[in-house]
């Protein structure tokens, strides 16, 4: 799966800048998608998930896509979550199919086993029963669910991965740096371009599959890596707090 174009929604957010950077610098193609435009990229288009034929025209020609376009926590259902994260997702996937794409990596969240996280037992694998948060993560186990019909239903591989807290803000790093459990799950911004860049490149078939990801834990492997390690290559090398200056440098 190493040749042919990527495109990564969401490009130009926290965890895309370091995506496209992670794999700009393996020497991808690659094409972004995003509403504004993301700094130091050739091929982008500029557009919004829930407009159809701008997906359509971002999906053309591209072999792997990595979803990462959403509003990145819960926000207001109806005009936020609703639009971004479950029409967009059927945008997006309805355009992939059309255009044959052959893998497709979808962000999905910790959230969704919200309560497991902090009772254990530890680590979490990826079949237990969810228990997400809210609203959000109710939507990424759409997301996820959504993913597992297009690998059934259409021979298209598809990984979805519950992604640990990768931080956006100089508050959420101040947050991270106060909370325990925080900084078992964090990921820093080095290693969420790693670790997609290896679900691009990993050699399949990965008929479906879901993973999770985050750096090295502090205290606790709360979230089970062995998902990621064993069928697509991926090993964290940067631990709490590594990585933070990125989000808040001036
Ligand atoms: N950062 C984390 O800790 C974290 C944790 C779990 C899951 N995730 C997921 O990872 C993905 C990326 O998160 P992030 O932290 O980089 O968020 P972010 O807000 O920094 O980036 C999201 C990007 O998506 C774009 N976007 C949003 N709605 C769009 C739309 N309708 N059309 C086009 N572009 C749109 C935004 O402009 C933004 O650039 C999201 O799906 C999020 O739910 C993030």
């Amino acid at each position: 799966m190493a040749s042919g174009l990527v495109l990564v929604t969401g490009s130009s957010g926290r965890i895309g800048r370091a995506v496209v950077g992670e794999l700009q610098a393996r020497g991808r193609a690659l094409r972004c998608f995003d509403r504004v435009p993301t700094p130091g990229v050739k091929d982008m288009v500029v557009g919004t998930l829930t407009d159809p034929a701008c997906v359509a025209k971002a999906m053309r020609g591209v072999t792997t896509l990595i979803h990462l376009a959403a509003t990145p926590d819960d926000a207001d259902f109806l005009a936020e979550i609703v639009p971004n994260n479950i029409i967009g997702v059927h945008h997006v996937l309805e355009a992939a199919k059309e255009a044959g794409v052959k893998r497709i990596i979808l962000a999905s969240s910790g959230q969704v086993i919200w309560n497991r996280r902090n009772t254990g037992p530890w680590p979490v694998g990826v079949d237990v029963q969810p228990s997400p948060r809210y609203w959000y993560a109710a939507a990424k186990l759409f997301l996820e669910g959504a993913g597992k019909a297009f690998a059934d239903a259409f021979d298209i591989e598809v990984i979805a991965v519950r992604l640990g807290w990768c931080p956006r803000t100089k508050e959420q790093v101040e947050e991270i740096a106060v909370t325990d459990w925080a900084q078992d799950v964090y990921l820093s911004p080095g290693d969420a371009g790693r670790f997609f860049a290896c679900a691009a490149e990993a050699p399949g078939p990965i008929s479906f599959a879901i993973v999770y990801a985050t750096s090295q834990p502090v205290k606790i492997l709360r979230y089970d890596l062995e998902a990621a390690r064993r069928l697509l290559g991926y090993e964290p090398r940067e631990k709490w707090p590594q990585g933070t200056q990125i989000v808040v440098r001036p």
